[in-house]
């Protein structure tokens, strides 16, 4: 295994150069996600929340409406070009939204900072999500809730199998040792070890549509690490090889509505003693 720090530098370049195109694909499916991850929390005008690995701010969004008056939002995420599709979006006239580069497993906060800590679909980004979890419980306040999305095992059924099994036949790796899906013990356990208690899980499976396989590769190619994985692994030709054939795969799929897909959310939820 790389030295961590050579890992999350790569890691870190991957959604650098992704962001400028990261959550443009259709269906939204972070989009409706980030919504019912905040809708799934108890929220207080005032209260001061941190969202870790924002991306494009999609849950930061949100939570800043429903903390009203009084309370603040600080969207943190390691790669620049993330938070600079946030700041030039709507949310520049959110006054209450601070921006941060900061890697969620170094959190330049004091202790007990916050009253809620957000953090969707990034977990199983961080090199360390151990180490991750133990900073986010060390920025929260006594009493204050933590909500995470992940993905469920099944991930988006059928594709995630099909996919799985070409990128293997490509030889292509995985850059990090994390799963990409898990089974709600297995987070509630991450969770538990890094102090939280009253951890609770919802697997919420959804049916959503791409409008064809060219976006579900591009969907793919929004992820950073995916296009470091092509970047180092294989040579411009066979990534042309890997894309025909991949789209090729895809198409029997086609319907009139395009590809169906059922999507695994998978919401936790947490509080600090
Ligand atoms: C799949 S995106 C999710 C973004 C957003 N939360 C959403 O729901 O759309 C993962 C995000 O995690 C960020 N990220 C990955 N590793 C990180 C780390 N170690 N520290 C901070 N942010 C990180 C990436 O830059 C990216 O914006």
């Amino acid at each position: 295994m790389e030295e961590k720090e050579t890992m999350r530098e790569k890691i870190r370049r991957g959604w650098e150069q992704t962001s400028a195109f990261y959550g443009n694909e259709c269906p939204q499916v972070f989009s409706r996600f980030a919504e019912r991850l905040v809708r799934l929390m108890d929220w207080k005008p005032g209260q001061v929340v941190l969202d870790v690995g924002t991306g494009t701010g999609l849950v930061a969004i949100h939570v800043s409406d429903e903390v009203v008056p009084g309370g603040w939002v600080v969207a943190t995420d390691f790669a620049w070009g993330m938070l600079q599709r946030l700041r030039r979006s709507e949310a520049k006239e959110i006054k209450t939204l601070l921006l941060a580069q900061m890697d969620a497993e170094f959190l330049a906060f004091a202790e007990a900072s916050f009253d809620c800590v957000t953090c969707a679909f990034s977990l199983f980004q961080f090199v360390d999500m151990s180490r991750a979890l133990s900073e986010m419980h060390r920025a929260l306040k006594a009493g204050g809730q933590i909500g995470l999305s992940n993905w469920a095992t099944g991930f988006f059924t059928p594709v995630a199998t099909m996919q799985r099994s070409l990128f293997r036949e490509f030889g292509l790796r995985p850059l990090l040792p994390n799963p990409i899906a898990f089974a709600p013990e297995q987070i509630e356990a991450l969770m538990e070890q890094s102090g939280f208690v009253s951890v609770r899980s919802l697997v919420e499976p959804v049916e959503l549509c791409f409008d064809s396989p060219q976006e579900i590769w591009e969907w793919n190619l929004a992820m950073g690490p995916f296009s470091i994985m092509l970047e180092q692994q294989l040579t411009p030709e066979r990534q042309e090889e890997l894309r025909n054939r991949y789209i090729e795969m895809l198409q029997p799929l086609m319907t009139p509505k395009g590809i169906p897909c059922t999507f695994y959310p998978l919401y936790t939820l947490a509080c600090k003693a």
